[in-house]
């Protein structure tokens, strides 16, 4: 039986314990508060900061896990450079954890492979980002290097709006490097995840495309399949392989791309299991989740199936505890949808507290319309 650390607690590692459960494992779920999503399922948890070095080496030397699973990006990925030198094995790879824990460094890594990223450039300062967006061309979007789920993240549509942009950033960095991105506004006809994964003893695999539309910098709803041409979903499967085959080891990862009329453009990726893969509980033979577990453990994957699916989030509306739900049962009463409530001890404001999904004809209508029946409410 082999011993997994997650690293990581909320719902994506929930339904990632879930697979690797049912495969046999022992999990231990980390992460910074108890009763985390993914602690709810696990063997054992453990609760401390990833960012805190000293708390992340104890809690390996410990357990003395057989794979290290990641399932966020702020992980001081330091330290599984140095404990995958001294033998333990890290998912996919410490580097792919370490290279994608910012974003400049899986951009500079896919320009070095020749992908083709949107113009982007980088700035420490106002200063530096009105030169740097002046030079790119307006709008520009602006993200700190070190954030995710939009944090920090706006678009600058004229010189007047650069100063806010890098207030705004500086509000939503992690971490201690005072260094944004701003890149060229793509105007996409669609964007799309496309979930590539590593085998130990084969050859790279690609689920279906799945689209989705993003709010606030976090996904809304996501189908599975997006249409795309031959060429563009081709073009999209080399850039994947590429740089998916750069960072190396196995497991499943969320590589996303913007789709315009005439180009594929790599945008960023997930060494792991993505949001808006959720669509996979539904709408395919092995869910994302499965497909990870398998990877991860050397197991077969003969053949993925799919049919069409979506997934639609339901948010939280204020700060409380105690989360209840109600319209769970009208959402449920439509045939081909279901619901995973993640139960997270605690709301905020647009917190993503559960996800609707359904499968069949018109799935993304009917997987929003779930969504919406569904309402939570604290306690404050
Ligand atoms: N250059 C761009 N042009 C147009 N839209 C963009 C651009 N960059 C980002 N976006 C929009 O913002 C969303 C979020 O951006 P991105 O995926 O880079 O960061 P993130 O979502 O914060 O990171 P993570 O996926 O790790 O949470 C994208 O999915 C896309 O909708
Ligand atoms: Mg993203």
């Amino acid at each position: 039986m082999k011993k997994i650390l997650l690293l990581g607690s909320g719902e994506l590692g929930k339904e990632f314990v879930i697979s690797a459960k049912r495969l046999g494992c022992y999990v231990v779920a980390c992460d910074s508060y108890a009763g985390a999503p993914a602690m709810q399922v696990a063997d054992e948890q453990a609760v401390f900061s990833m960012l805190d070095e000293v708390a992340l080496r104890d809690t390996i030397a410990q357990h003395q896990p057989d794979l290290i699973v990641p399932e966020i990006e702020a992980i001081r990925t330091e330290v599984l450079l140095d404990v995958e030198q001294q033998g333990f094995e890290v998912i996919p790879s410490a580097r792919a954890a370490n290279l994608t824990m910012n974003r400049d460094r899986i951009r500079d890594v896919a320009v070095g492979l020749g992908v083709r990223t949107a113009k982007f450039n980088y700035a420490q300062s106002a200063q530096e980002l009105l030169t740097q967006a002046t030079h790119i061309g307006f709008p520009v979007v602006i993200k700190p290097v070190m954030s995710s789920s939009g944090k920090g993240q706006s678009v600058a549509k004229s010189a007047a709006d650069v100063q806010a942009s890098w207030d705004y950033a500086c509000q939503g960095m992690r971490g201690d490097r005072q260094k944004v991105i701003v890149e060229e506004f793509i105007h996409f006809e669609c964007e799309i995840t496309l979930l590539t994964i590593r085998q130990r003893n084969g050859t790279t695999v690609f689920c279906p495309p799945i689209g989705h539309v993003q709010e606030r910098g976090d996904y809304q709803y996501s189908w599975q399949p997006q249409a795309m041409n031959m060429a563009h979903l081709k073009a999209a499967q080399d850039m994947a392989e590429k740089v998916t085959a750069d960072l190396g080891g196995a497991g499943l990862f969320g590589v996303e791309f913007f789709i315009t009329r005439d180009e594929v453009i790599f945008s960023e990726l997930s060494p792991r299991p993505h949001d808006t893969g959720m669509v996979t509980l539904i709408s395919q033979n092995l869910s994302e989740f499965d497909l990870h577990a398998r990877a991860v453990l050397g197991l077969p994957i003969p053949n993925i199936e799919s049919w069409e699916g979506a997934s639609a989030v339901v948010l939280a509306t204020s700060e409380g505890s105690n989360p209840s739900y109600s319209g769970v049962a009208e959402a449920l009463s439509e045939p081909g949808v279901d619901v995973r409530i993640f139960g997270k001890p605690t709301t905020r404001p647009y917190r993503r507290m559960a996800v609707a999904l359904a499968k069949g004809d018109n799935a993304l209508a009917r997987a929003r319309t779930a969504a919406q029946k569904i309402s939570v409410t604290s306690t404050s």
